[in-house]
């Protein structure tokens, strides 16, 4: 068989791809009676009941009205026109933005939206930047084809013994002469960090010198799912592209999403959704027009989505003190909101890799976190240390899944090799207070 080197690029499953196949083997396997797994690896959005009862009801609704004769026609690449005018009404009023239709394409999800910017405005000479690693690693499909990612490393500030902070390396920002596209995820996908305004007004500059596209992917930010405690200052600047997306809201399986940005921009997204999946699903944008009509997923967001997280959030950090060893130098990454706990364990014996795979031995899955470091051009050891653990699950799983977690962690340290001086006399003399 003959493969393009495009083609051979976007048919190899990457790292993390190959871990979440793996993951979803073993649950297949499991579920046919091999034993109950613990998932903290994954990124679906919370089974939280009023979200999936209001998400099922105006599915009906829509439905009963008009699906079958919407369904038996194509629509329009751009998207359907009541949703374009609802996101245009929605997105005046929250934020004051002077926008219509032609400011908005929809698509099938935002990964699709991604990636059409990704062919679109870089290439291998121009190539896409992410600014602030570690991101999310759906953006490795962007360097298919001929285009070139480059990630930059973060630097590491200990806040302190138990938490620290990823910050953007301004000076490695500033050095960027060549660029087509800077993406980043806020919050991100997968330390649920926010990019503040500084940030992004350095990131703003390094698109202007190098007259590139910044693409920014709210996933998880407002105005829905709104899981962030912080906000990004979102700017409508002529550069800028904002991704949103239905996903984490509860409707992943809907495949919806929608970009923003100026109309040159917009309308070479609309012709790549034309050329390549026509237009996203009808039935989809329908329910989520009727979601922005009565703006009754704003009230869903309010009191469901945003509460649910924030105690997710706190409950995490609290369990993560009260289940791992307090003898072990691990760290969580300081939370703006999100769906993801990031653990650091700041140990040499420490290896992603090998407590994804003693984790799956005892029944649970974390995500290995080395995959997020996308495009880095060095490798620090603290890049192969750090597991992204997932906030979807109810509060006594994650305990559970911690609780296995120390045992790894507990058990990898005692395998590894330690010079002499380093050997405790006895056991006890190396328990800490949650270690027992
Ligand atoms: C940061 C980020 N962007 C985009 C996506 C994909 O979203 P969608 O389902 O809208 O394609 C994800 C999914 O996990 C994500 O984490």
């Amino acid at each position: 068989m003959f493969v393009s080197k495009e083609g051979a690029a976007l048919a190899s499953p990457n790292g993390l791809r190959t871990i979440m196949e793996d993951i979803a083997q073993t649950l297949h396997t499991a579920d046919q009676g091999n034993g109950n797994f613990v998932n903290l690896g994954i990124g679906n959005p919370a089974p939280i009941p009023e979200v999936t009862t209001y998400w099922r009801s105006l599915t009906q609704e829509v439905i009963d009205e008009n699906a079958t004769c919407k369904m038996g026609s194509y629509g329009a690449s751009r998207g359907e026109e009541a949703l374009l005018l609802e996101i245009a009404r929605f997105f005046r009023t929250h934020l004051d933005w002077d926008i219509g239709p032609e400011n908005i394409v929809v698509g099938p999800g935002s990964q699709f939206l991604c990636f059409a910017a990704g062919v679109l405005f870089a290439d291998c000479d121009h190539p896409i930047i992410l600014p602030r690693l570690p991101d999310y690693t759906g953006y490795d499909a962007l360097r298919a084809g001929r285009n070139a990612l480059r990630g930059i490393e973060p630097q590491v500030e200990i806040l302190d013994q138990r938490s620290f902070r990823y910050r953007l390396d301004e000076s490695a920002l500033a050095k960027i002469d060549r660029a087509g596209l800077f993406v980043a995820s806020t919050p991100s996908n997968p330390v649920s960090d926010v990019l503040d305004q500084r940030a992004l007004l350095l990131i703003l500059d390094a698109a202007k010198r190098t007259n590139a596209t910044v693409l920014l992917d709210h996933a998880y930010g407002l105005p829905f799912p709104a899981i962030a405690h912080g906000t990004t200052w979102m700017t409508l600047d002529p550069r800028v592209l904002h991704c949103f997306s239905l996903s984490k809201a509860g409707l992943p399986g809907a495949r919806l999403g929608f970009a923003i940005g100026d109309p040159d921009r917009i309308d070479a997204m609309t012709a790549f959704v034309s050329n390549t999946v026509l237009h996203a699903s009808r039935l989809s944008q329908d329910i989520a027009t009727a979601a922005l009509r009565d703006q009754s997923i704003l009230a869903l967001v309010r009191n469901n989505i945003s509460p649910h997280y924030r105690r997710a959030a706190v409950h995490a950090q609290r369990a993560a003190r009260d289940c791992l060893p307090a003898s072990i130098n691990w760290k969580t990454h300081a939370q703006d909101g999100g769906m993801f706990l990031w653990l650091w364990c700041d140990e040499p014996w420490s290896d992603d890799l090998e407590l994804y795979r003693m984790g799956k031995e005892r029944g649970v899955f974390f995500t290995p976190g080395r995959y997020f470091f996308l495009g880095s051009e060095q490798e620090h050891a603290w890049m192969k240390q750090c597991l992204r653990i997932s906030l979807n699950q109810p509060a006594e799983t994650l305990e559970h899944g911690l609780t296995i977690l120390a045992d790894c962690m507990r058990a990898l340290r005692d395998s590894a090799p330690r010079p002499a001086w380093d050997r405790p006399l006895s056991r006890t003399a190396d328990r800490g207070v949650h270690d027992a």
